[in-house]
């Protein structure tokens, strides 16, 4: 008989490394999608959803320091990131500075970017996330938890995720978070792709289902900590329009399928493709099949696991 599983419920990210008065450093993760189905298109042109959402122990770090000159200032590692308004961690430094009133108000965001960018590991959401935690603490700002969320949904749909919890069944356009318990820690390996994908241009592309599917195995799964039937249960409907846009991610989630031993879907609206697997030791096994050094340019393959209860694991 199976013992019952632990019930674990991972503190919410981001995660406070450091706070000083002139300085906050937050640690904020990715996430995989283990689950996520279109009930339909809005008409503000989102499509309705529900989805199962863990973050992972692959982290970016935000290091917030304050300014006298009035300034948000965006400072990254990662070449390719805007560092203007079109990036989602100064959007939210601009909205929570309006909501203050307090022009003055200024920052340097010091950004590490370990999250790849248009993977569907929700890199930016974070980011976004973890402005609005460090700055909040920063600028001694006190926005009541309801404030707090409406302004992450309010700069993307999946921020409120990232302040709420490490496992959460999200609806609406994913903005209303329902944390949940994981009974067991899960691992992965993550290959993403050279190429990203933009998450409007999937939306554009995806096939609303005449019938939906309904999530509660996937659930249940999660919850029993039975990641065989949860990789069983598994589902992505923006998978079939992501290898639509670009075939050659379907050639790469076939090949890491075959060699895992639960099969491969893809993350969110893509690019970044994951296989559950029942250990840490299957996991690194699994990522070394997969690297192989004949693809050019290589896919970045990465061992996770759920963001672990007992602390923080930063790779
Ligand atoms: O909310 P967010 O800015 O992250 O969404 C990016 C784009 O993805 C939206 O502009 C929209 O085109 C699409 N989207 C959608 N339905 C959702 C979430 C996102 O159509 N539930």
């Amino acid at each position: 008989m199976r013992t019952p599983a632990p019930r674990l419920r991972v503190p919410a990210p981001p995660y406070l490394l450091h706070v000083h008065p002139a300085a906050v450093i937050v640690a904020t993760p990715a996430k995989l999608n283990l689950y996520l189905e279109i009930l339909g298109k809005r008409p503000d042109g989102y499509h309705q959803l529900e989805t199962l959402m863990v973050a992972i122990d692959l982290y970016d770090t935000l290091e917030c320091t304050l300014r006298t000159d009035g300034q948000i200032v965006l400072e990254c590692d990662h070449p390719a990131l805007p560092r203007d308004a079109a990036n989602l961690a100064v959007q939210a430094a601009l909205r929570l500075r309006e909501w203050a009133g307090r022009p003055e108000l200024g920052a340097t965001l010091r950004l590490h970017k370990r999250i790849p960018l248009q993977a569907g590991l929700g890199g930016g959401s974070s980011d976004a996330a973890a402005a609005l935690v460090a700055l909040q603490q920063l600028w001694k700002l006190a926005l009541t938890r309801h404030e707090l969320l409406a302004m992450a949904a309010s700069v993307g749909s999946d921020v409120p995720f990232f302040l709420s919890a490490a496992a959460a069944w999200c609806t609406g356009r994913g903005e209303v978070v329902e944390a949940e318990w994981m009974g067991d820690v899960l691992h992965a390996v993550v290959v993403c792709p050279p190429r990203g994908l933009s998450t409007a241009e999937v939306y554009r592309q995806v096939r609303v289902p005449a019938a939906p599917r309904n999530g509660t195995a996937a659930r249940a799964a999660l919850q029993a900590g039975d990641a065989a039937a949860l990789a069983q249960s598994g589902f992505n409907r923006l998978q079939e329009a992501a290898f639509l846009l670009d075939p050659r991610l379907e050639t790469l989630c076939r090949r890491l399928a075959a060699r895992a031993p639960w099969g491969a879907m893809l993350s969110g609206s893509g690019s970044a493709l994951f296989a559950l697997c029942p250990s840490r030791d299957h996991a690194r096994t699994l990522a070394a099949a997969i690297r192989t050094p004949t693809d050019e340019p290589a896919p970045r393959v990465f061992v996770v696991r759920s963001v672990p209860s007992d602390g923080l694991v930063l790779i």
